[in-house]
């Protein structure tokens, strides 16, 4: 699908603890204070009605009776609904009006999260999961925060809430692997891999960059 005629479509990824959601903040403050007037900092899972269950899912809230998550094709389909709705209700109507979309993560991390939980090796599963995906608008440019994963655990640690579901080490190094060949798996796509390591400014720096890197002409 083509990328959005009007406004700025960005995404910000990477795996757990990797800074997603304070970089994404940091950006939206940082072209606010630029003088942009529609600056939308959003995320996936929603605040919809499917992201808000698929949230509880994460955080252990909805257990099936067995006591069990719903399996990695379930998943698959909930946050692919989860995002039809955030693209018709949220992202489309900024974009539209001539906004910035700042969205901490989007469909590569359904690619990312959900293969690398198929425990099917990977191609089959992309292949799927890319096709459910076929009609989400295209971001301009994908921000991947490229953090070990050992100090993306610590920072994890560091915020003090308990582990979701993904939150396991061995998930999190395929998921940092993912990340880094993300673009093999989006064709056509805008990837940027930036070092997030470092203070939330020296990352903030590099991110900048890269979104500069896509909207400002040279
Ligand atoms: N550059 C940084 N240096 C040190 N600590 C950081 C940095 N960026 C974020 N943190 C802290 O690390 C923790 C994780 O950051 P954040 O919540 O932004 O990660 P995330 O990628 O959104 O994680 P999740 O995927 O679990 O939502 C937070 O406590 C945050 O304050
Ligand atoms: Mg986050």
């Amino acid at each position: 699908m083509a990328q959005p005629v009007r406004g700025r479509f960005v995404v910000v990824e990477g795996i757990d603890g990797a800074g997603t959601t304070t970089q994404t903040a940091r950006l939206a403050d940082r072209l606010r204070v630029d003088g942009l007037a529609l600056v939308r900092a959003t995320r996936e899972p929603s605040e919809g009605p499917i992201g808000s269950m698929v949230r509880q899912i994460l955080t252990g809230r909805i257990v099936a009776p067995e006591g069990r998550a719903p399996g990695w094709a379930t998943m698959a389909l909930l946050f692919a609904a989860d995002r039809v709705d955030h693209v018709e209700s949220t992202i489309e109507p900024v974009l539209a009006a001539g906004g910035v979309v700042l969205s901490d993560r989007y469909d590569a991390s359904s690619l990312a999260y959900q293969s690398v939980s198929s425990g099917r090796g990977g191609d089959d599963a992309v292949e799927w999961i890319r096709s459910l995906n076929r009609h989400a608008v295209r971001p301009h440019i994908t921000i991947v925060l490229d953090v070990a994963p050992d100090l993306a655990a610590a920072r994890r640690e560091s915020r003090g809430e308990p582990a979701q579901l993904y939150e396991q080490n061995e998930v999190q190094r395929a998921l940092a692997l993912f990340y880094r060949n993300l673009a093999k798996h989006i064709p056509g796509d805008r990837i940027v891999i930036v070092d997030g390591t470092g203070s939330v400014e020296t990352v903030h720096d590099r991110v900048y960059a890269a979104y500069q890197s896509a909207f400002i002409p040279r």
